[in-house]
């Protein structure tokens, strides 16, 4: 027999009617004469009361049965009420036990977050990781939309690649039968080759980093979105970037309000992000930081410590420009005025969440690639397809990645990247 079950989510739709909702219990509290059932159905939540008096006992009994995690129809009557969270209360008069859960491993106590990261299938569950899930699943909206307004194309680069893009240190190494094959830490060198094609394009996708870095900022499964333009020079490029982030918050603002109220975020943070965003640049940087006591030399990059320092002068997120050559990638244009610094840019998050966006305008001039490729070490066998790109119709063009989970850890306020994804992928982590 077919049900017609309605969503929590929906429920206003439904005042004064009768509703069955398909669910579990989340939490339950008695008086003797009152059951109050803290119902979730993925879509929200709302609390339920059977009264004793009301009910055929049958109804009363099977909701006493009720415990943490047990899956139920509910059968009730929507009532308006002001002083409940969702506004609405559901009057039971009906109860159907899907199956009654036994031993719930997470109770309402509190638990190490290693005991919660072995149970991370049951921890999303809880409305905390709910909240952040959902806000995660707007970003993904509100970047898609972005670019699809735009004018961009989505274009997917591969997962399984012969040759690296940001460097050979952090490379998950496989088999493609008898040849080595890596797991992809970026699609930008494919991302050029279809800007050539296409003219704007981004990709959306999973990237991997064998980092032994334990930190609150990564993960070794992360995703990235990598736009890539044509005739688009680094100006330009730090334009599309201050719109594209701008609009990411904005839009988690007005769609997850529920949300961040859940996480306790301070939204007047989030409000004030709109472009245009702050620039320093590298020599910049350097000079504040000497100013107020690290130890950073010219020429050496910055670590988490020195993008917080910059980051707290700004309350929106801050682009630092034109690193020297030396410690960015081989693709990245020299300025033409200053060769020993590249067209680039790091966007910093404000509140400690570091580096959000790195992004460049690329080398077109076939011979400096040629050059770069031989201080580099790079097999120019393995990149012939890349150097194609600089030999057939080369334009300015450029391009940049930003890390999903940074971001969602920055809108959401949280301390750590582990929460901001399904089942993250950590240094030492594989399971569940
Ligand atoms: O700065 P990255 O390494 O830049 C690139 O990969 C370029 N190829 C992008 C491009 O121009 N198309 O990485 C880009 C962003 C970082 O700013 C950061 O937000 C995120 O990816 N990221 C990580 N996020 C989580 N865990 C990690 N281990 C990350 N490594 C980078
Ligand atoms: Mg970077």
């Amino acid at each position: 027999m077919s049900r017609n079950l309605s969503m929590i989510r929906d429920v206003d739709q439904h005042k004064d009617g009768t509703v069955t909702i398909g669910c579990w219990l989340h939490n339950k509290r008695s008086s003797g004469k009152i059951q109050f059932l803290q119902l979730r159905d993925g879509s929200g939540f709302i609390q339920a009361v059977v009264v004793k008096s009301e009910v055929p006992e049958e109804v009363w009994e099977t909701a006493g049965k009720l415990t943490q995690e047990s899956s139920l129809y509910v059968t009730g009557t929507v009532r308006e009420d002001t002083r409940s969270k969702s506004g609405y209360e559901l009057t039971v008069t009906g109860i159907e036990i899907i199956q009654v859960s036994t031993d719930y491993p997470i109770t309402p106590k509190e638990h190490g977050v290693d005991y919660l990261m072995d149970h991370r299938h049951l921890w999303i569950r809880s409305p905390r990781q709910r909240a952040i899930l959902v806000i995660r699943a707007q970003i993904i909206r509100a970047i898609q939309q972005f670019f699809d307004e735009r004018g961009f194309h989505l274009v997917d680069p591969p997962i399984l690649t012969p040759s690296s893009c940001e460097g050979t240190t952090n490379l998950f190494h496989t088999k493609y039968f008898d040849e080595d094959a890596f797991l992809t830490q970026s699609g930008q060198l494919y991302m050029e080759a279809a800007a050539m094609a296409l003219g704007r394009v981004y990709s959306f996708g999973p990237t991997f980093r064998a980092e032994k870095s334990k930190t609150r900022r990564h993960l070794i499964e992360f995703w990235m979105i990598e736009p890539e333009m044509a005739f688009v020079t680094h100006e330009e490029n730090l334009e599309v970037q201050e719109q594209f982030v701008s609009h990411i918050v904005q839009s988690a603002l007005e769609n997850c309000g529920k949300e961040l109220e859940v996480l306790e975020r301070d939204t007047s943070k989030l409000r004030n992000i709109q472009e245009p965003f702050p620039r320093i640049t590298y020599d910049e940087a350097v000079q504040f930081l000497k100013a107020n006591g690290h130890e950073i030399e010219w020429g050496e990059d910055f670590g988490a410590p020195h993008e917080t320092a910059i980051a707290e002068k700004y309350d929106k997120p801050v682009f630092i420009t034109h690193y020297p050559t030396e410690i960015k990638a081989f693709y990245m244009k020299p300025d033409p005025n200053r060769p020993e610094v590249v067209l680039c840019a790091d966007m910093i998050a404000p509140e400690g969440y570091g580096e959000i966006i790195g992004g460049s305008q690329r080398i077109d001039d076939p011979d400096l690639m040629e050059e770069r490729f031989t201080e580099h070490q790079l097999s120019k066998e393995a990149y012939q397809w890349y150097l194609d790109l600089r030999k057939y119709g080369s334009v300015p063009h450029s391009g940049f990645g930003l890390g999903l989970e940074r971001t969602v850890a920055w809108i959401c306020g949280l301390d750590h990247v582990r929460e901001t994804i399904p089942f993250p992928r950590l240094l030492y982590r594989l399971y569940p």
